[in-house]
């Protein structure tokens, strides 16, 4: 197998609340992790595609992903950097060259910006898609501001990030237990040099309330 795509939903979408956890909130009529998972399966680039899940989130899961051609789902853990880790352990046995390694809170990836991200790995150790500030920078201490922080340099990283396979489970089995809020902050760590590729404004990942409504604006605004 050349290239898998893991896509990490097993959180509990504390932020945005309501009855559902996020990632199986209807957007525009359809699941968003069936939307998300869409953008990765029939990708050219992508051979197989699996999801990590909360076990107790099983039978949402099914009904979500109906129909879709995936491999099994496997059980993640308590926080984003540990259900990596258990995802990219169940891929040993497929041995993948590569992975694409994704946030099912991601649901308006493009195939353009999945193929940007897979080039860069046929020649670049791992790749992050991601944007540059813009926004002036400001230190506050409670309502007031403390300072501003210069902004040459800072890039917002957005997924999915792409890796070699063999390294990134080294990556993540070695920085275990750690506070990583992304895969690319585990490579770094172990050394593996992250190559830039162009991220996408509307690459957005949703965390608030507000965000489902902006996504669905999105969504209905494209030929999506
Ligand atoms: N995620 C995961 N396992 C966890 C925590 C998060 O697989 N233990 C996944 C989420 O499902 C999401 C992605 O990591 O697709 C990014 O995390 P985030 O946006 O923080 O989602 P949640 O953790 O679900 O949301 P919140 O932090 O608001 O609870
Ligand atoms: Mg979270």
């Amino acid at each position: 197998m050349r290239c898998v795509a893991l896509i990490v939903a097993a959180g509990r979408g504390e932020r945005l609340g309501g009855d559902l956890p996020k990632q199986f909130l209807p957007l525009l009529g359809r699941p968003m992790l069936r939307r998300t998972i869409e953008r990765f399966l029939g990708h050219p680039s992508v051979d197989a595609v699996r999801v990590v899940i909360d076990g107790r989130h099983e039978e949402l899961y099914r009904t979500a992903t109906a129909g879709l051609a995936l491999l099994e789902p496997v059980a993640g853990g308590a926080s984003r950097q540990e259900s990596v880790r258990l995802g990219l352990e169940s891929l040993v046995e497929l041995a993948p060259g590569q992975v694409l390694i994704h946030d099912a809170a991601r649901p308006l990836a493009s195939a353009a910006l999945v193929e940007r991200v897979a080039s860069m790995l046929r020649t670049a150790d791992a790749a992050l898609p991601a944007l540059p500030v813009v926004d002036t920078l400001k230190r506050a201490e409670g309502a007031r501001t403390a300072g501003d922080v210069p902004r040459d340099g800072l890039w917002r990283a957005q997924t999915p990030q792409g890796f070699r396979f063999a390294a990134i489970l080294a990556a993540h089995r070695a920085q275990a237990g750690g506070a990583f809020t992304d895969d690319a902050a585990v490579a770094a760590a172990a050394g593996i040099e992250v190559s830039l590729v162009e991220g996408e404004e509307d690459n957005m990942k949703i965390t608030h309330p507000a965000d489902l409504a902006r996504a669905e604006r999105l969504l209905g605004g494209g030929q999506r």
